[in-house]
């Protein structure tokens, strides 16, 4: 159901950060927000050339929005499953949402299956779903910005290359999707000589930020997830964050961390008590230690699973290094019930929680956790998300986006580049023999 757009917004809790923060500290820090803020908003700053995303739910077009529900509708009618291929900012944002919608099991109930391939160079994992496709129909959405990442293109010919065995050349490419930037790129440039149906990733959009463009909303409209919604939570977003003080939750949130990180907490865990959250965590993971971590500054950020990592990471967390701060996702309403019933002989001591939801267990655990990590100086911020459907998703997404671009200035880097990323592909390329690495190449030889 599309959520009216007058429901409760999603909230930064920061009531578990004193002691560790002070509140004069954090007014101190009103300045230096609306600064931040301005710079983003009127593009002042460094990486104003990748400030696309920021007007993109209010400036996508209902016919762009048809477009990608229409090439869905078609994935949907001819196949029983979906490889999107892609990698960091080109699959973490669809992935996100499809486990966050349709649940960790969506392939097992979903009538198209959604699979990711072009993210890893595994062998044995590329095989595995090469093998899963042999008798089913399939379509591919090829994913890359630049149009040029060796994890992306490996995978892409793997599988364009089954498509044209399994269905010839000609209706091969009618199962083959495109996504990438408008103008250049070797990928434009193959759809354009193949006639591939292609979307754009606006050349002002960086990967990271791209999860409102048919990077995110495709792979999402074809697992049945209604983009309209995602968008209609996002623009809310844009619209209410735009406020400018410490009323606005992005604010408080971009704030909060500075001022944990400038008092030593040089770690933030995102935690989440619901396992459909694991890579809404890890799409936050390469938001914030992409647009961050540079010029020897930056949180670092880790994404953590609870109650299961508590069994792992809980000892630490507790009682090692003071070095971390955590920000909790909370989901407000569980979307489903479980009640635990009653046993005539309590043999496993359980009959205390009889009547009681598994929610009100899972809210216990995270309260619980809470106060005593607070004790133990790891403080807590917390995001409140009223429920989990597509509109607070969007919000969400959104939310982050441009609570990472204040955090970014804040912090005083260029939160719209990753330079440090180019460092691997460089020597990656010099050690395969690509043209023009012949120096590089050299070089790497004599360290090897
Ligand atoms: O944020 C970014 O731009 C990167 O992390 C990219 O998402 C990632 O490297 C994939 O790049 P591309 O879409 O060009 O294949």
């Amino acid at each position: 159901m599309r959520k009216d757009v007058t429901t409760s917004m999603l909230e930064t809790d920061i009531s578990n950060i004193w002691g560790s923060i002070e509140f004069s500290d954090l007014m101190k820090m009103e300045p230096r927000l609306s600064k931040a803020h301005e710079t983003l908003a009127e593009g002042t700053g460094e990486g104003n050339d990748f400030l696309g995303w920021h007007h993109l739910p209010s400036r996508t077009t209902e016919a762009e929005l048809d477009a990608i529900q229409k090439a869905a509708n078609q994935i949907r009618r001819d196949s029983k499953a979906l490889v999107v291929i892609g990698i960091g900012g080109s699959y973490l944002g669809a992935r996100a949402a499809i486990e966050f919608m349709n649940g960790v099991m969506h392939n097992e109930t979903d009538p198209v299956k959604i699979y990711f391939a072009g993210n890893h160079l595994s062998t044995r994992a590329l095989n595995a779903l090469v093998d899963r496709l042999e008798n089913i129909d399939f379509s591919i959405n090829i994913v890359s910005k630049s149009g040029s990442t060796m994890e992306t293109a490996v995978a892409a010919r793997m599988f364009r290359w089954l498509l044209n065995r399994k269905y010839g050349p000609e209706k091969a490419k009618q199962r083959i999707y495109v996504t990438t930037d408008p103008m250049k790129g070797k990928l434009r440039a193959l759809a354009k000589e193949e006639g591939y149906m292609t979307f754009p990733i606006p050349s002002n959009v960086g990967g990271r930020y791209s999860v409102f463009t048919a990077c995110g909303l495709l792979p999402m409209a074809v697992a049945g997830i209604d983009i309209r919604s995602v968008m209609a939570g996002a623009r809310r977003a844009e619209t209410e964050l735009d406020v400018r003080s410490m009323d606005n939750p992005a604010w408080l949130y971009a704030a909060a961390r500075n001022l944990m990180y400038e008092n030593g907490k040089k770690i933030e865990m995102l935690c989440s008590y619901e396992p459909d959250f694991e890579y809404v965590g890890r799409w936050w993971q390469q938001l914030f230690g992409e647009s961050e971590g540079k010029d020897g500054k930056g949180i670092f950020p880790a994404s953590v699973d609870l109650t299961p990592d508590l069994h792992s990471m809980g000892q630490f967390i507790q009682d090692g290094a003071r070095i971390m701060f955590e920000t909790v996702i909370n989901v407000e309403e569980s979307p489903e019930e479980v009640v635990l019933k009653e046993e005539e002989i309590d043999t496993d001591g359980m009959n205390y929680l009889a009547g009681k939801n598994v929610d009100f267990v899972n809210k216990s655990a995270m309260n619980g956790t809470i106060l005593a990590h607070t004790d133990g100086q790891v403080p807590n911020l917390k995001v409140n998300v009223p429920e989990q459907n597509e509109f607070y998703l969007g919000e969400l997404f959104y939310f982050f986006e441009f609570a990472c671009g204040i955090s970014g200035y804040l912090l005083g880097v260029n939160p719209f580049n990753q330079p440090g990323v180019e460092s691997y592909k460089r020597n990656m390329f010099a050690l395969l023999g690509k043209p023009g690495y012949e120096k590089e190449r050299e070089e790497l030889m004599k360290r090897l």
